[in-house]
């Protein structure tokens, strides 16, 4: 008896040395908070670092869903699906710019990675339709059929959250919080990482550990010696859908202690963003989700023609609202604010479709559609040719009906077309800087590599959008969730093994 319990002292007080380290999670968005759940079921200790007073992030804001290729939702609704079609969308969309290795990795992992959130309790039982795949994949919660809206990105990140504080409850030791504390540097020694340095209120701090990086992308990081200014000057004068807090943090911290950057200049501007009627020149704006074009949403310019195909990648529909679009002047719905946009069209069957309560948010709420009896009405509200938006749309049925070809190629003609004379909602939408592809190169173990020798820097992991290469030169709507969940998971493994590992190194 003595014997075991001076064996015991003996044995804890090594053991709380080498053991005390908590794993060190930066950024609460979908990422961190996935990695910090797969460590501590695996076993481990989380120390997360959230810049912001609450956790959520981009991830918060997401709306379209996560991509799932093969799930128990999509055979459900009878739709077949497998991995390697994720893949063959996702090297597609990206021009094969895209790091194979780490695609199929996505792929792989992706109907585990909707079971992961369902597990949590978030109900992923819906598909929808986004530009670019060749399936519905997009898994997303059912509209309710009054009521509020429940947007998947926020619940995810709710039931994530709870999940974490329930842990957190039954056992302190297993999960600490900090908010409102911004990593402000990375610590490296002999080549290794070895912990962080934060700041909050209360000071600095320094926090030994190893360390998942999961601080996002740059997409606001408008300052002067800032990331756009760095790799996406000329994309300065387009407004964001992320908040303020995307700063790219992370990239630029990994760099300055060598971590290799991947895709940086590759920055995507997302089609539709709404202009708000009470703030037409807002820097920060909504976005208009994929998953309205998804349901047959329209797009016209200002003379209320057509100019391409609603469901093409988001560069390419980009590209086509600068070179076919025009600002569009204050007389309709207050104007575009001096940017080139479109107007998105919707009638009562594509918004049915959509989901009323959320579209009522767009609508009611947010004001950003108006609703025209009929295409005349819309026709005169904009100053064009009554005859124009009828043929528009007269058009369009024909070619929703297999009668004519779409002269832009679109092929999936998604729930309904808008007959000239039933009601039709419209509000302006414009491109917007949307998603950084760019970022910390990774390899399949989520470990970053370092630009002098190629090799994964010792302790350091990133998951997703801080790091780059899955995506390539364009990403496919839902990858960027299912990104951060697989390699989220993945980071949190690893990171907990190497903790493991030095552990044992050290007893
Ligand atoms: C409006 C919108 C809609 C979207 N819709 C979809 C969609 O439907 N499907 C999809 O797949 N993708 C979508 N995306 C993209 C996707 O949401 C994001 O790319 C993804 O959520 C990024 O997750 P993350 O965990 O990497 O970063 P985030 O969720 O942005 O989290 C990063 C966190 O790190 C914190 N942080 C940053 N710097 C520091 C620091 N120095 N110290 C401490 N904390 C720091 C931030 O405050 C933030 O909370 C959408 C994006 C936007 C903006
Ligand atoms: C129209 O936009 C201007 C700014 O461009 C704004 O001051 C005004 O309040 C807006 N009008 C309405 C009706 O929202």
């Amino acid at each position: 008896m003595l014997f075991q319990l001076i064996f015991l002292v003996l044995a804890t007080t090594n053991m709380v040395k080498a053991e005390e380290q908590k794993i060190i999670v930066v950024g609460g968005g979908l990422a961190g908070l996935s990695a910090s759940l797969e460590i501590i079921n695996g076993g481990g200790r989380v120390v997360l670092i959230e810049g912001e007073a609450n956790t959520g992030g981009n991830s918060a804001k997401a709306s379209s869903g996560i991509n799932g290729a093969g799930t128990a939702t999509q055979s459900n609704l009878g739709l077949t699906d497998s991995p390697s079609n994720l893949v063959s969308d996702t090297l597609s969309a990206g021009d094969n710019e895209n790091n194979k290795n780490l695609v199929e990795i996505l792929a792989a992992n992706s109907a585990d990675a909707v079971e992961f959130l369902r597990n949590v309790g978030v109900d992923l039982t819906d598909v929808n339709l986004c530009g670019g795949h060749s399936v519905a994949r997009t898994h997303w919660i059912p509209s309710p059929k009054e009521g509020r809206p429940i947007p998947a990105g926020f619940e995810i990140m709710k039931r994530l959250r709870t999940k974490l504080d329930k842990i957190k409850a039954e056992d302190a030791e297993l999960f600490e919080l900090l908010t409102s504390t911004k990593m402000t540097k990375i610590i490296k020694e002999d080549g290794k990482v070895i912990g962080i340095e934060v700041e909050n209120n209360e000071g600095r701090q320094i926090i030994h550990g190893n360390v998942v990086l999961a601080t996002g992308g740059f997409s606001s990081d408008r300052s002067k010696d800032g990331l756009l200014i760095e790799f996406g000057g000329e994309k300065l004068e387009f407004p964001s859908t992320n908040g303020q807090f995307a700063r790219g943090d992370g990239v630029k911290l990994a760099r300055s202690i060598g971590a290799k950057l991947i895709g940086m200049n590759r920055i995507q501007i997302h089609p539709t963003a709404f202009v708000d009627p009470k703030d037409p020149k807002a820097s920060t704006k909504f976005l208009a989700a994929e998953a309205l074009r998804g349901k047959g949403a329209l797009l016209i310019n200002g003379n209320g023609e057509r100019f391409g195909n609603e469901l093409g990648r988001r560069d390419y529909l980009t590209g086509k609202i600068l070179e076919e679009s025009q600002e569009i002047g204050e007389h309709f719905q207050n104007g575009s604010g001096g940017q080139k946009s479109a107007i998105m069209l919707m009638n009562e069957k594509n918004v049915e479709a959509f989901g009323r309560p959320a579209f009522n948010f767009y609508a009611i709420v947010k004001k950003f559609f108006v609703k025209y009896e009929n295409s005349d009405e819309l026709a005169d509200a904009l100053k064009v040719d009554r005859k124009t938006v009828k043929e528009t749309l007269e058009n369009y049925v024909q070619i929703f009906n297999g009668k004519k070809e779409d002269p832009f190629g679109k092929r999936v003609f998604p729930v309904a077309s808008i007959l000239p004379n039933e009601p039709i909602y419209a509000a302006i939408v414009t491109p917007a800087i949307h998603y950084t592809m760019g970022g910390l190169e990774i390899d399949g173990n989520a470990q970053v590599i370092s630009a002098q020798n190629e090799k994964p820097i010792e302790g350091l992991y990133a998951a997703g959008e801080v790091s780059g290469g899955v995506h390539g030169s364009n990403r496919l709507a839902g990858n960027s969730l299912l990104e951060c969940v697989v390699f989220g998971r993945i980071a949190g493994q690893n990171a907990l093994k190497y903790n493991q590992k030095s552990v044992r190194e050290e007893l």
